[in-house]
């Protein structure tokens, strides 16, 4: 198993060759898919596009159906939810397909769509993500932080770096023999500098400091919550997740 780290999604390779491609977008999509599907949504159904979305959810029983639209931090108008996981709550999603535009998570999630296994992460379900891949040791996995239009997410890389920390402790493989480039022995070095305190990381990051800015501490106070949820989203068709029964 070799598992690379990609920044941002404009860094991932044209052609998907992973065996196992994970989105992360901490602050807040991914984590936002797993507390929805803990809490028992159906489905999360991605799109970059609001339009595309709005079309494509116009088909599903009303009742059923939550359009979840973020942009900038903020609710996008007319939509039923923003992105924050606080929302997701057993009454609100249970047995609803969420319909998800996010910024840039959702972004993250449609480059890595051809590969045969997408997952998603977050700090609150890393664990699942890495009993997977240790249980299963696909041979090429790739770590796509969403970054923030195109640069950057410090608390994304620090999450594909606790997901691979959790991978070294519980395989016992080395980093060299794991690492698959050099930002995915540099990620593990930013995860272990903040592990104690990953709400301080958060509020080093441009990404925190945007939603600290909106009033949004407490998003950062569940995001922060390391392997908080067993939960392991996992692409069904290409664009839609559900929880995982691998
Ligand atoms: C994104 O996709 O950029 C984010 O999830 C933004 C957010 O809602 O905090």
């Amino acid at each position: 198993m070799k598992l690379f780290v990609y920044h941002t999604p404009e860094r991932v390779p044209p052609q998907v060759t992973a065996d196992c491609a994970i989105a992360i977008d901490v602050l807040r999509a991914t984590s936002t898919i797993a507390t929805a599907l803990d809490a028992g949504a159906e489905g999360v159904q991605a799109f970059s596009d609001l339009e595309i979305l709005i079309a494509t959810s116009e088909a599903w029983d009303p009742a059923r159906r939550i359009r979840v639209g973020e942009r900038g931090g903020k609710t996008v108008e007319g939509f039923d939810m923003g992105n924050s996981p606080l929302d997701c709550t057993p009454e609100r999603v249970k047995q609803s397909r969420l319909f998800m535009s996010t910024t840039n998570g959702t972004r993250a999630l449609e480059c890595i769509r051809s590969a045969p296994i997408v997952l998603t992460a977050a700090f609150i379900n890393r664990d699942a993500v890495v009993q997977y891949l240790v249980k299963h040791q696909p041979e090429t996995v790739w770590l796509v932080g969403s970054g923030w239009e195109g640069s950057y997410s410090l608390e994304d890389t620090g999450c594909a770096g606790a997901v691979i920390e959790g991978v070294l402790e519980q395989s016992g493989i080395s980093l060299d023999a794991l690492a698959g480039n050099d930002e995915a022995v540099s990620s593990v070095t930013l995860y272990r500098n903040f592990q104690d305190d990953l709400v301080s990381l958060f509020k080093h990051a441009s990404h925190g400091k945007r939603l600290l800015g909106l009033g949004l501490y407490e998003d950062l106070e569940y995001c922060a919550q390391l392997d908080f949820l067993d939960v392991l989203p996992v692409q069904r068709e290409q664009g839609v997740l559900v929880k995982s029964i691998l």
